[in-house]
C-alpha cells in the first residue's frame, strides 16, 4: 500500500500522455497567456482587500507587504515556470507533484488546488457582488436587502460567527452562472472575452496610479508602520509583533499574508499549458511576465492609496474608489468601480477556467471519476461537465459563505500549493538532473528554498483558525482519496499489472 501512495508517475509517461487523444485545442500564444495571467491576478485583492490590510494591519507599510508577497510569488513562479516548461500538461502543480512526490501528494495538491481555484472563485464572486451593488447604487438602484450577502459572517472582534440578517448573495450566483456559460462554449472565446477585460482593468489601474499620484500628500506616509514591520504567530501565539483584538497578528507581514490573495492566479497560466501553441516557451513567459507586471502595479497602487488618504481613513469596502472621493474627485469613483467590476470578472473567468482543467488531469489518472470530470465536449472541446459543476459549487459557496472566511482559506491553501511546487523542483533536480528543461529556475537550490521559507512565513502570519480550516479540508480530502482515488488510480493499476506480468 505504501508503495502506491508514493508511486511516482515517470516523466516519460507524462510526456507520452501529452501526445494522446482527447487533448484540448492548442490556440494560445504568449500574449494571450500573459493576458490570462493578468486576467487572473488583478481583482478583488487590489480593489477590495488593500483597504482592510492598510486600515487594520499595516498602515502605509502596505507597500512593503506587497513587496514581500510579490517576492514570495516570484520564487514560486520561477519554480512553476520550470515545471511548466518540462511537463506542459493541464494539471499544473498536481501533475508536477505526481512526477516527484508520488500519488498521495499529487492528490493532496489537487485537492488543495480546489481551494485556490474553486473557493478562490467563490471569494472573487463575492467581491464582484459587492462592487456590482456599489456600481448600481451610483446609478441610484438597489437590490432587496435579503439578496445582497451571505446569511452569516465572521466577526474578528469576538472571534464568533454572527448573523448578517441577509439570506443569500444573489449577484454572486448570477455572475458564476454567466461565466460558466462562457467557459463551456470555448477556450478561444473565453480568452478573447478575457483580453478585452484585461485592457479595461489595466487602463483603470494606470489611471489610479497616474492621477492618484497628483493627490499624494507625503505626510500621510507618516507613521510608516503604525502596527510594526512584523506580525507572525504560531497557532494563536504571537511570536513577533503586535496582536489584534481577536488574537490575530498585526503588522507588515500579517498584511502581506492577507494581500497575498491579490497575487493568486499567475500560476493558473500553467493550467493552460495543454492549450498553448508552444507551451515550453510561452507558459514560462506568461507566468513570469504577468506576475512581474502586476507586482510593479500593486506596489505603485499601494503607495498612491496610502499617500492619498491617511491609513486610518481608508475605506475597507471600496478603498480605491473611495480614496478618489476623499480627495475631491467623485466622478472618478464611477470609472474605478466600473474598472474593478470588469477586473474582477476576468479573475473569475480565469480561475473558473483553471479548476476544471486540474480536475481533468486528475480524472485522466483515475483519481476522480473520469466519465464525469474527464468528459470533453464533442463540439466545444471543453471539459464541460466539470465546468458546470465548478459553476454550481462557486455559486453556492459565494451565496452562503462570507468573503472573509473564504479569502483566508484560499490564501493558506495556495501558499501550501506553492510550497509543494518549490519542494518538487528541488526533488526533480536531484532525481532527473538531465531531463530537458527549456526554462530553468535560476540559483537552485537557493530560490526554491527561499520560496519554501517565505511561504511558511506568510502561512504563519495568517490568523490561527486558518490552519484548522486547512487541516479539516485536507482530512476531508484524505477520506475521498482512500474511499475512491486510491482504488481507481490508473497508474497504480497499470504498475500492479506490470509487476504481475513480470513475476
Ligand atoms: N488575485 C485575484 C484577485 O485579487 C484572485 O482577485
Amino acid at each position: 500500500m505504501a508503495s502506491q501512495l508514493f508511486a511516482k508517475k515517470p516523466l516519460n509517461v507524462l510526456l507520452a500522455e501529452m501526445e494522446g487523444q482527447h487533448r484540448l485545442r492548442r490556440v494560445l500564444g504568449p500574449v494571450t497567456l500573459t493576458s490570462l495571467g493578468v486576467g487572473a491576478i488583478i481583482g478583488t485583492g487590489i480593489f477590495v482587500l488593500t483597504g482592510v490590510a492598510a486600515h487594520d494591519k499595516t498602515g502605509p507599510a502596505l507597500m512593503l507587504s506587497f513587496v514581500v508577497s510579490g517576492i514570495t510569488c516570484i520564487f514560486a513562479a520561477l519554480c512553476y515556470a520550470e515545471f511548466a516548461s518540462m511537463v506542459p500538461v493541464a494539471g499544473s502543480a498536481y501533475t508536477y507533484a505526481y512526477a516527484t512526490l508520488g500519488e498521495l501528494f499529487a492528490w493532496i495538491i489537487g485537492w488543495d488546488l480546489v481551494l485556490e481555484y474553486a473557493v478562490g472563485s467563490a471569494t472573487v464572486a463575492h467581491g464582484w457582488s459587492h462592487y456590482f451593488q456599489d456600481f448600481i447604487s451610483l446609478l441610484g438602484l438597489r437590490l432587496p436587502e435579503a439578496l445582497t450577502n451571505a446569511p452569516f459572517d465572521f466577526d474578528p472582534a469576538t472571534g464568533l460567527l454572527a448573523a448578517t440578517g441577509k439570506a443569500i448573495d444573489l449577484p454572486a450566483i448570477l455572475i458564476a452562472a454567466a461565466i460558466t456559460i462562457v467557459l463551456v462554449i470555448g477556450i478561444k472565446e473565453s480568452a478573447r472575452f478575457n483580453a478585452g477585460m484585461v485592457i479595461v482593468k489595466l487602463a483603470v489601474v494606470f489611471f489610479v496610479i497616474v492621477v492618484g499620484a497628483l493627490y499624494v500628500n507625503p505626510q500621510n506616509w507618516q507613521p510608516f508602520a503604525p502596527y510594526g514591520l512584523t506580525g507572525v504567530s504560531f497557532f494563536g501565539q504571537t511570536l513577533l509583533g503586535q496582536t489584534g483584538r481577536a488574537g490575530e497578528p498585526l503588522g507588515m507581514l500579517a498584511g502581506a499574508a492577507v494581500i497575498f490573495f491579490a497575487y493568486i492566479g499567475f500560476d493558473s497560466v500553467s493550467t493552460h499549458a495543454e492549450e498553448a501553441r508552444n507551451p515550453r516557451r510561452d507558459v514560462p513567459i506568461g507566468i513570469i511576465t504577468s506576475l512581474l507586471l502586476c507586482t510593479l502595479l500593486y506596489i505603485s497602487v499601494a503607495a498612491v492609496l496610502t499617500g492619498m488618504v491617511p491609513y486610518d481613513k481608508i475605506n475597507i469596502d471600496a478603498p480605491v474608489s473611495d480614496a478618489f472621493r476623499q480627495v475631491g474627485l467623485p466622478w472618478a469613483q464611477f470609472l474605478i468601480s466600473l474598472g474593478a467590476l470588469t477586473g474582477i470578472t476576468s479573475v473569475l473567468l480565469v480561475l473558473m477556467l483553471s479548476q476544471p482543467r486540474v480536475l481533468l488531469a486528475m480524472a485522466r489518472d483515475g483519481l476522480v471519476p473520469s466519465g464525469f470530470f474527464g468528459a470533453v465536449h464533442e463540439r466545444f472541446r471543453t471539459p464541460w461537465k466539470s465546468t458546470i459543476l465548478t459553476g454550481v459549487f462557486v455559486g453556492l459557496m459565494a451565496a452562503f459563505i462570507p468573503l472573509r472566511i473564504l479569502a483566508e482559506l484560499v490564501n493558506i491553501g495556495t501558499l501550501l500549493a506553492f510550497l509543494i511546487v518549490c519542494t518538487a523542483v528541488l526533488i526533480m533536480r536531484r532525481t532527473h538532473p538531465d531531463a530537458e528543461r527549456p526554462f530553468r529556475a535560476p540559483l537552485v537550490p537557493l530560490i526554491p528554498i527561499l520560496g519554501i521559507l517565505s511561504c511558511l512565513l506568510l502561512m504563519f502570519s495568517l490568523p490561527a483558525e486558518n490552519w484548522w480550516r486547512l487541516i479539516i479540508w485536507l482530512l476531508l480530502g484524505f477520506v475521498i482519496y482512500f474511499a475512491y482515488g486510491k482504488r481507481h488510480s490508473h497508474f497504480a493499476r497499470e504498475t500492479a499489472a506490470k509487476a504481475g506480468a513480470n513475476r
